[in-house]
């Protein structure tokens, strides 16, 4: 069971509504890139540990970052969702409020660790299939490698659009292990998002889908 747990919130935690949904985590036993267990994938990333995290995808992760933010103006006034965080690495690249969320409570140390200096982030550890915060909140929400973790993907597009608004940027990417085009397509189109762009380079190991969503 996960409940929420804001690790640094200097400004008050006015994201934070109440803790959502204390439903428990499922015991099927995981099978291959797709998650189905949140305990596991939360143990294999708290296992795996932030250093070693960050040595193996920094870079990796970096390049999609830049390729997003070539394509998502994000201007001084946005509320940022960093969904799935992981460390925080995208934060180096925001320079506006954003909240980072994550399940792994290793990766989130080291978020924190970002973040000493400023202000304007914050972080949850919480459960994307259950965000712990107010609807229509976030005028930009990235899910950056997030998917292949979550076993109710439809849940976790849910989610993210009961946080934003209309207008607001959602920015996912999927696992080209995990996810063919052609699939992740459906599985974004089925849960009611219009595709602003699609980019499969091949330069990235993630394919890229800037959304907008159609709720008010
Ligand atoms: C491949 S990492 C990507 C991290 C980060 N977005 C980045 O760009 O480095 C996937 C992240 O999703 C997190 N995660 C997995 N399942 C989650 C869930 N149900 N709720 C929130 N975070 C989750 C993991 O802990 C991990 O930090």
């Amino acid at each position: 069971m996960f409940y929420v747990h804001v690790l640094y919130c200097p400004n008050k935690p006015c994201f934070v509504s109440c803790i959502r949904d204390k439903r428990g985590i499922n015991g099927v036993a995981s099978s291959n890139l797709m998650a189905t267990n949140k305990r596991e994938v939360k143990e294999s990333y708290d296992n795996l540990g932030a250093r070693l995290y960050d040595l193996r995808y920094e870079e990796e992760q970096g390049e999609k970052y830049e390729t997003v933010l070539a394509e998502v103006e994000v201007k001084e006034h946005e509320i940022i969702l960093d969904n799935g965080c992981g460390t925080g690495l995208l934060f180096e690249y925001l320079s506006t409020t954003a909240v980072g969320l994550d399940i792994s409570s290793s990766l989130l140390s080291k978020a924190l660790t970002r973040i000493q200096d400023v202000d304007d982030k914050h972080l949850i550890q919480g459960d994307a299939e259950n965000l712990p915060l107010r609807d229509h909140v976030f005028s930009r929400v990235f899910a950056i490698t997030l998917i292949q973790n979550t076993p109710n993907t439809a849940r976790t597009l849910e989610e993210i659009s009961r946080v934003g608004y209309r207008g607001t940027i959602v920015v996912v990417t999927a696992l080209k292990k995990a996810f063919s085009e052609e699939a992740f397509r459906h599985i974004i189109e089925s849960a009611g998002y219009m595709i602003m762009n699609l980019i499969n380079d091949e330069k990235l190991s993630d394919i890229i889908a800037i959304l907008s969503l159609k709720i008010s």
